[in-house]
């Protein structure tokens, strides 16, 4: 008998490629993972194709179609507990998840942020790197607690940011490592090396 395989469901609304690198990662068999569901608040997003490509379940839920947000998350989180999860990874989902939603999941949510956090977070935070002047950004991945990309810190990637750079230029050299850093952070979690401890995230030897 196989073992058991770590089960993922990852959380989309756009172009989908940190869902890419993380099928990417499984596929060479550098995740021992699989992606059992991958949800979409965004009808017709490229990564729901990206889904469908590579034969994963797809499940489109509309926000617009609740009264309020904890109705909508009410039946997200039926979905995620329908496939037993053991990880739930936001990749590009842009919508803020409530209270319900990361109770349910408590300490066994990620995502990835497009900055040096707690360095900007929110949106935009590529061209408000640039605003700034920093002379570097990069992306960091953390759990998901209540506060807007505040979560314990699992891993960061650092890029330097050049005089003639532009939020495309910038956001690319971001999104390289991004695709890097989020599969790493996943098989650090699925191999039992982190634990949370307060703010941080303790990396265990
Ligand atoms: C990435 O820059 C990620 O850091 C941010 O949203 C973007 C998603 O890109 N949270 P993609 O949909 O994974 O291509």
């Amino acid at each position: 008998m196989s073992p058991k395989k770590f089960k993922l469901v990852v959380l989309v609304s756009g172009r989908g490629s940190n869902l890419q690198a993380i099928i990417d990662s499984i596929k060479k068999n550098d995740l021992q993972a699989e992606i059992s569901l991958v949800i979409s608040n965004v009808n017709h997003a490229y990564a729901m194709e990206r889904a469908h490509e590579h034969g994963l379940e797809v499940f489109f839920l509309n926000p617009k179609s609740y009264p309020d947000r904890n109705s909508y998350e009410n039946i997200l989180i039926e979905e995620i507990l329908s496939k037993s999860v053991d990880l739930v990874c936001l990749a590009g989902y842009m919508q803020i998840l409530g209270k319900n939603f990361i109770d349910a999941f408590s300490g066994r949510i990620i995502n990835i942020h497009p900055s040096l956090l707690p360095a900007f977070p929110g949106l935009n935070a590529q061209k408000r790197a640039l605003e700034h002047g920093a002379r570097f950004s990069g992306c960091t991945v953390h759990f998901v607690n209540e506060e807007v990309d505040g979560g314990p810190i699992i891993s960061q990637a650092v890029v330097p940011i050049f005089d003639d750079d532009n939020e495309a230029s910038l956001s690319e050299r971001i999104l390289e490592q991004e695709h890097i850093i989020y599969p790493e952070a996943i098989r650090l979690i699925l191999e039992g090396k982190l634990t949370i401890s307060g703010r941080r995230t303790i990396h265990n030897k």
